[in-house]
């Protein structure tokens, strides 16, 4: 359990984010009790509440969307007691003077200056404002004890983040700043270094003597409901590969850290991120492949295309499904192919890397075992939610015939209900612990990394934009992509 008392501050109080992961985290936290004895909650919005009405909202928010809504009256009631709502105008002065009454009066309540939390779950061209009147009205001066938490998109762009950062590190010192992807608080994604590293069999074989590719695939059945006019501007590369995906390769592909210490772990994913092959400009066609999609069916029902989407314009040229290939220039995997793909619409909800293993050098096996596969280990993330190690066997029999086997350990069966994502960095961000956070170098790299490819697609002088049916797996040229090196996709096609 957290035990320092502590002020929660959400800007964007009655925003999506808020409503569908931030309320439901804190509460189960509090049910299962991680939540310091003292606490409170001060949403901020623009709407108008009472407290008693934004009260029931976040119940009938909480009915909906924790994974837990097997709640007692008196748990929520006990919960609900710490939450209280203000009517805020980012832009206004008075705005931050009533919610600085609001924590000196929890301060004195508490008799002491207790901890501070701001979470920042606001539109990027908001951070600015927001985080310069906390500073000026000196309500997150102490490092020890105040936190800024900041949603992703964190900035479009490599000069836009590194300005980004450079603003926040006038207003705060780096290790306030807690910058989330929520994918590194998956149970799945941190599971990756404790298999890696907790384990002497896998860590021998993971490089490029061992392994011949690796692929990560991120695919949403969802298409982009009501954020079209958000996602329009984003796409899928900014919107995922920036962030999600290129977080999971840093947990697939970094050296090990000396201790599991937030500063080494984190020199060790920079390191990884630094090393990723930047695509010239006039390779971006071969590396990568962008689609859209279009009309399609989705678990038996129509889905419109993209362009038909709200929010999204007509003409929009904007990709909804991204696949690439990228190299990383270090001893450990020098020549193996990293695979990557993501979108929206497609046939299936599914998020997994698979490690693909260099097939057996000697020819014991060679005739008329057609069956022989290389070895291959599929993490799975989500939904399904294990680790799969497929092998050779000899099938049971008077003939020595081959048969692929899966040996499986299955998070569900160990926890069927396991935190959510949100839940974890909560917590690590009330006890003051960035390991599972991004430094701005990492998200400096990470933007530069696919700066060529943002900048070559905008001209779109190499690079097609291709389409995909709504409920398929891409289009044909993210298969091409693998082909052409004798590879193909490994979890469904
Ligand atoms: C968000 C993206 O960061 O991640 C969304 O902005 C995407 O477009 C979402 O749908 C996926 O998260 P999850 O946890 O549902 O896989």
């Amino acid at each position: 359990r957290t035990t320092a008392p502590t002020s929660i501050v959400v800007f964007g109080g009655t925003g999506d984010l808020a409503k569908r992961k931030l309320f439901p985290a804190f509460f189960n936290l509090f049910i299962d009790e991680w939540m310091p004895v003292r606490f409170q909650i001060i949403a901020l919005g623009r709407k108008q509440y009472s407290q008693e009405g934004f009260r029931a909202y976040v119940l009938e928010n909480l009915k909906e969307f924790s994974r837990n809504n097997k709640f007692t009256e008196e748990q929520w009631l006990s919960f609900s007691e710490k939450i209280t709502f203000l009517n805020f105008d980012i832009t206004g002065e008075n705005s931050f003077q009533n919610l600085n009454d609001k924590l000196t009066a929890f301060d004195v309540e508490c008799n002491s200056r207790v901890n501070r939390l701001f979470y920042l779950s606001v539109a990027p061209n908001f951070i600015d404002s927001v985080s310069t009147s906390l500073k000026k009205a000196g309500m997150a001066d102490e490092v020890e004890k105040d936190r800024i938490i900041i949603e992703k998109p964190f900035g479009y762009d490599k000069a836009s983040a590194v300005a980004l950062n450079e603003l926040l590190n006038q207003n705060f010192k780096e290790e306030q700043i807690y910058r989330i992807d929520h994918y590194l608080g998956k149970e799945t994604v941190q599971n990756i270094l404790a298999f890696r590293f907790a384990n002497t069999v896998f860590e021998p074989l993971w490089s490029n003597r061992h392994i011949e590719s690796v692929q990560i695939t991120v695919a949403e059945q969802v298409g982009v409901e009501d954020r079209g006019g958000y996602y329009d501007h984003s796409g899928a590369l900014r919107d995922m590969i920036q962030n999600h995906l290129l977080q999971i390769l840093c947990m697939v592909a970094m050296d090990a850290p000396v201790e599991f210490e937030s500063s080494l772990i984190r020199d060790k994913k920079a390191e990884i991120l630094k090393a990723v092959r930047r695509i010239k400009p006039e390779d971006i066609n071969h590396y990568t492949v962008r689609a859209q999609y279009t009309d399609g069916e989705i678990k038996g029902n129509p889905k419109q295309g993209y362009k038909q989407e709200p929010g999204v314009d007509p003409n929009s040229s904007t990709e909804t499904f991204v696949a690439m290939k990228f190299y990383i220039d270090n001893p450990r995997w020098q020549g193996v192919p990293f695979y990557m793909r993501t979108g929206k619409s497609m046939a299936q909800k599914k998020s997994c890397v698979i490690v693909n293993f260099k097939e057996v050098p000697n020819k014991t096996f060679a005739n008329g075992t057609d069956s022989l596969r290389p070895n291959q280990l599929t993490i799975n993330i989500q939904p399904e939610m294990d680790i799969r190690l497929s092998f050779m066997t000899k099938k049971p029999g008077l003939d020595m015939t081959l048969n692929p086997v899966e040996m499986v350990f299955d998070y569900f069966e160990c926890a069927p209900d396991s935190p959510e994502a949100y839940e974890t960095l909560l917590i690590d961000a009330l006890d003051g612990d960035s390991t599972l956070f991004m430094r701005s170098d990492q998200v400096e790299e990470a933007w530069d990394i696919i700066a060529t490819i943002q900048e070559e697609w905008k001209n779109g002088t190499y690079s097609p934009i291709y389409t995909y049916a709504a409920g398929s797996w891409g289009p044909e040229a993210a298969n091409e992509l693998l082909s052409r090196q004798g590879h193909r996709w490994l979890s469904a096609t």
